[in-house]
């Protein structure tokens, strides 16, 4: 399947005007590659990104170093010129995750998450929320976590396989006006034929050949993910706990070029 060209609008303020007619596939691959940076505190966030800085261009500010550090360590990574996607994952009734919706798009953030199994309401008080700014970040549904295999979807009760679930859950959101979804790579090429280009695919689970998978499940290589129609790719652990994580980017990068130019 083709890699779609389609990428968030949340990037088009840094885009050229007229398209670069021979693309740099490393810079194509930085603008895909989204790092979480998976850490107890801000001074150990900014130390990651400040080693990144050359390399990766989004950062991921997930739960860990959101609750440790809040929204004041948002600030230096976005005034270091970083698009940050904030991935907090919300699943509430539908007030509540609209004016949580609302609260994080205050903090400049260029993506943000909530759970599809919130449902199709709360979904659609998420997009509603966004829908009256001028330029909103990109609203993502997370539909079954990459941590999630048969035995874990069965302990909370789905009757289906997880790859099922992702679809039902996918199917749904696109009802509810969704075009962004989460999934793990396993379920990017089913979500790009329901998507169409138009989908935003962001896909965590990302390992490169023999790295540790630790507690993710539903995994692929960052090529197998591109190729399989993956918009962005979010990696935490092979980078960040890398004993070089500037050389660990740049190899995922040049893996990255390779498959976008293939
Ligand atoms: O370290 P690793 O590469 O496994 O990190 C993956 C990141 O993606 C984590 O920050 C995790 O919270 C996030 N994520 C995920 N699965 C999802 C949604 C987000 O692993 N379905």
């Amino acid at each position: 399947m083709p890699i779609p060209e389609r990428l968030n609008p949340a990037f088009a303020p840094t885009r050229p005007q007229e398209p670069d007619p021979l693309p740099d596939p490393i810079e194509a691959a930085r603008k895909r590659l989204i790092v979480a940076l998976d850490v107890p505190g801000a001074a150990e966030a900014l130390d990651l990104a400040d080693r990144l800085n050359g390399s990766c261009r989004w950062f991921k500010v997930g739960l860990e170093l959101f609750v440790a550090a809040g929204p004041a360590v948002l600030e230096p990574l976005i005034a270091r010129g970083h698009s940050v996607f904030l991935d907090l994952k919300f699943n509430d009734i539908p007030n509540t995750v609209a004016g949580a919706v609302r609260s994080a798009a205050s903090l400049g953030v260029r993506m943000m998450t909530v759970h599809a199994s919130g449902g199709p309401a709360m979904l659609q008080a998420a997009r509603a929320a966004l829908d009256c700014l001028a330029d909103p970040p990109q609203l993502l549904a997370v539909t079954v976590l990459t941590s999630m295999d048969q035995a874990q979807a069965t302990a909370v009760g789905l009757k289906r396989s997880p790859s099922a679930q992702v679809e039902l859950l996918a199917n749904m959101g696109l009802a509810a006006g969704m075009r962004g979804f989460v999934c793990s790579p396993q379920e990017v090429a089913a979500l790009r034929a329901l998507t169409g280009p138009e989908g935003v695919l962001v896909i965590p689970g990302i390992r490169p050949a023999g790295a540790d998978k630790g507690d993710q499940k539903r995994i692929a290589t960052p090529a197998d993910a591109l190729r399989s129609g993956a918009s962005y790719l979010v990696v935490g652990r092979p980078i960040t706990q890398a004993p070089d994580p500037a050389a660990a980017a740049e190899a995922i990068l040049k893996e990255m070029a390779e498959a976008l130019a293939s």
